[in-house]
């Protein structure tokens, strides 16, 4: 017997000796493999294109104490600190993937954020102000083309079929009507609404698809009627609470979203999704704070008015006075609209790795494989 176990320790020890070294000193500076990330959406992804078109401040927000936690500096991030992509990139093992339109930003091997404070997946949410989703996608089909060009139309095509493409829109069209003009929504029922949305967000995912991308990352909407800005504009109509009619467009939205992607599936070869329950995520962090880690669920840390709900974080709208709470990590909002990164960390775990009665069919990590 001891002879025997001597053997096989032996040449185990002798197969290690072999293999080792020659797996790891082949390609002894080459980075780990990695998929490239494609970020598509609103100010939820935003890390900073609206910075660079012609827009009001109220959708740049590359003024303090934007950026304060993490990055020191304002970056264009409607937040304290980072967004979900960040955590995700994090998690995966890709630097930061810097705004799209940042001057001299040409290297895409990593991928590309194309996102926009404020875009809409309808091209009248916040027309001319906002980067659209449609433009959006006519942004990645001029980085395919460059990747073909520098990569050659093989290693482009196999890129950009490992890659993941996360998005998430639909917010601002149901924001935007109760904020600036509803004389869209107002056109139109409920469910007919929605199914522009949905509409304009399938076009877009199917044409990724023919380029190629097959791993696709969803966030459903959150509870938008009862974000301190939706409240603040409810007591200025003279009521308390949440706008409901926000909310029910939101449910609508989840509802139709989480169909589209199981036809999706059934339609497309090889298209794989995950979806995640952002608005149970944040409903919960509002209503049980505590349960979190956050002392405060429903006031924002930066803004003003009773739920700091108006928009004059920073004081570069026309409000210029403002107030900043002293620890952010107590709050699940930072300013009227948008989480803190501390809230962004928990949601973006839950994207990365959450099971699957939450984060479904896949998690992102299932995908990033
Ligand atoms: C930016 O927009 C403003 C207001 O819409 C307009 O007056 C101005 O000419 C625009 N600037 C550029 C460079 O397009
Ligand atoms: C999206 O919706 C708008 C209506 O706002 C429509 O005019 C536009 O053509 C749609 N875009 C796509 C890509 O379907
Ligand atoms: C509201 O939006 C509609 C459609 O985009 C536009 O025709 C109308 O002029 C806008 N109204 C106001 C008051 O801005
Ligand atoms: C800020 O709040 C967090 C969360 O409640 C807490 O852990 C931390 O100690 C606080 N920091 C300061 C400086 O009070
Ligand atoms: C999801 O499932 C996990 C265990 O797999 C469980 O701990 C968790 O409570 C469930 N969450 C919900 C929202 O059902």
């Amino acid at each position: 017997m001891a002879s025997l176990s001597f053997q096989i320790i032996h040449v185990l020890v002798f197969c290690a000796c072999i293999l080792i070294p020659t797996s790891s000193q082949s390609h002894p500076h080459q980075p780990e493999k990695h998929a490239a990330l494609f970020i598509f959406g609103d100010s939820i992804f935003d890390a900073g294109n609206n910075i660079y078109i012609n827009t009001t401040t109220d959708y740049q927000r590359n003024f303090w104490p934007y950026g304060e936690t993490f990055f020191d500096y304002p970056t264009g991030r409607a937040s304290d600190g980072r967004l979900i992509p960040d955590f995700i990139a994090e998690y995966a093992k890709l630097p930061f993937l810097p705004p799209y339109l940042q001057p001299g930003n040409n290297q895409f091997t990593y991928g590309s954020n194309f996102a926009s404070g404020g875009a809409g997946a309808l091209d009248q949410t916040n027309q001319g102000l906002v980067v659209n989703l449609n433009t959006q996608l006519t942004y990645f089909k001029d980085v395919e083309k460059l990747l073909r060009q520098k990569l050659g139309d093989e290693a482009a095509k196999k890129m950009l079929f490992e890659a993941v493409y996360l998005i998430n829109i639909g917010s601002n069209d149901y924001l935007s009507p109760f904020l600036w003009n509803s004389t869209v929504l107002q056109s139109y029922s409920h469910e007919q609404y929605v199914h522009m949305v949905i509409g304009n967000l399938t076009v877009v995912i199917k044409e990724i698809y023919k380029k190629g991308g097959r791993k696709f990352g969803l966030l459903d909407v959150g509870p938008l009627g009862c974000v301190p800005i939706m409240k603040e504009i409810k007591l200025q109509q003279g009521g308390m609470g949440c706008i409901e009619e926000s909310t029910e467009l939101a449910k609508l939205h989840n509802i139709a979203l989480s169909k589209v992607l199981q036809e999706l599936e059934s339609k497309l070869k090889g298209f794989k999704y995950s979806i995640s329950n952002f608005y149970t995520f944040l409903e919960e962090r509002m209503n049980n704070p505590s349960k979190y880690g956050f002392k405060e669920g429903k006031i924002a840390c930066c803004g003003s008015g009773p739920f700091r709900g108006l928009s004059s974080c920073g004081g570069k709208s026309s409000i210029k006075e403002y107030e900043l709470c002293s620890n952010v990590s107590e709050y699940v909002f930072f300013d009227s609209v948008h989480p803190t990164d501390r809230a962004y960390q928990q949601i973006a775990e839950l994207i990365w790795s959450g099971t699957r009665n939450i984060t479904g069919p896949y998690n992102l990590k299932a995908l990033f494989v």
